[in-house]
């Protein structure tokens, strides 16, 4: 990875995502148990995480990002921005396609916009399946390719662009197919334009919570 990837790119998503920190609440208020989530980036989510949770694993294939998570992480315990203790947090470097742990380890995982940003979604989907225990869930806050015709064409058309932009973000997913096809069952999920997204065409979402059946 280089210098882009590691220090620009987390700098303007840092700025772009800002105005999500209530989205970014209400997702992982509803994990608990032993967490899995993947591609934390720099962490922005791990202050959110309630006494409702045991461990909390974070993952990240960006060794550079997740030494900045760590950074972050030590001065929220210091300035008590965390629900938790630090030694709740185990942040590792890894991808989400091949995942490190054992069948049925996990109670919760998390996937908050990073779908779109794995290159193998497919494979990632089936790893979460297989390392979550059976009735646990699967909490997701993804943008996707949106059910408007013009903007699904525009997202089309600036797709190439955006990927090259955003280190392989893709606009165009179909996260909820890939979802269902590794197994899960939708709880929950809510199809939705986002406007605290930005630019535009990132703002189509789905949100909820899904299942392994038991
Ligand atoms: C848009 S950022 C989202 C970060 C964070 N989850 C959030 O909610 O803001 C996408 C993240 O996915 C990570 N990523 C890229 N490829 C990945 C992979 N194969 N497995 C897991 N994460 C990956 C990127 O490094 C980046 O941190």
């Amino acid at each position: 990875m280089g210098f882009y990837e590691n220090h620009v790119l987390p700098l303007i998503m840092d700025v772009a995502l800002a105005r999500l920190k209530e989205d970014r609440r209400e997702l992982i208020r509803q994990a608990s148990g032993n967490v899995l989530e993947i591609g934390m980036g720099n962490g922005v989510n791990l202050p959110f995480y309630t006494n409702s949770t045991k461990q909390i694993v974070a993952l990240e294939p960006c060794e550079a990002v997740v030494k900045k998570a760590k950074r972050k992480l030590r001065a929220w315990a210091d300035d008590g921005t965390l629900q938790l203790g630090e030694e709740s947090y185990d942040l590792v470097v890894g991808g989400g396609e091949k995942l490190q742990f054992d069948d049925n380890s996990f109670d919760t995982i998390i996937a908050s916009l990073v779908f779109c940003s794995i290159p193998d979604s497919t494979t990632a989907a089936k790893e979460a399946f297989r390392v979550l225990k059976p009735g646990g869930k699967l909490l997701f806050f993804e943008h996707v390719r949106s059910p408007d015709q013009l903007m699904s064409r525009i997202q089309s058309f600036v797709n190439p662009f955006w990927k090259v932009f955003a280190c392989g973000c893709s606009l165009t997913c179909d996260t909820e197919t890939v979802f269902k096809e590794a197994g899960f069952d939708y709880k929950t999920i809510t199809k939705f334009r986002n406007p605290k997204m930005s630019p535009p065409f990132t703002a189509w979402m789905i949100k909820g919570q899904a299942t392994k059946p038991v």
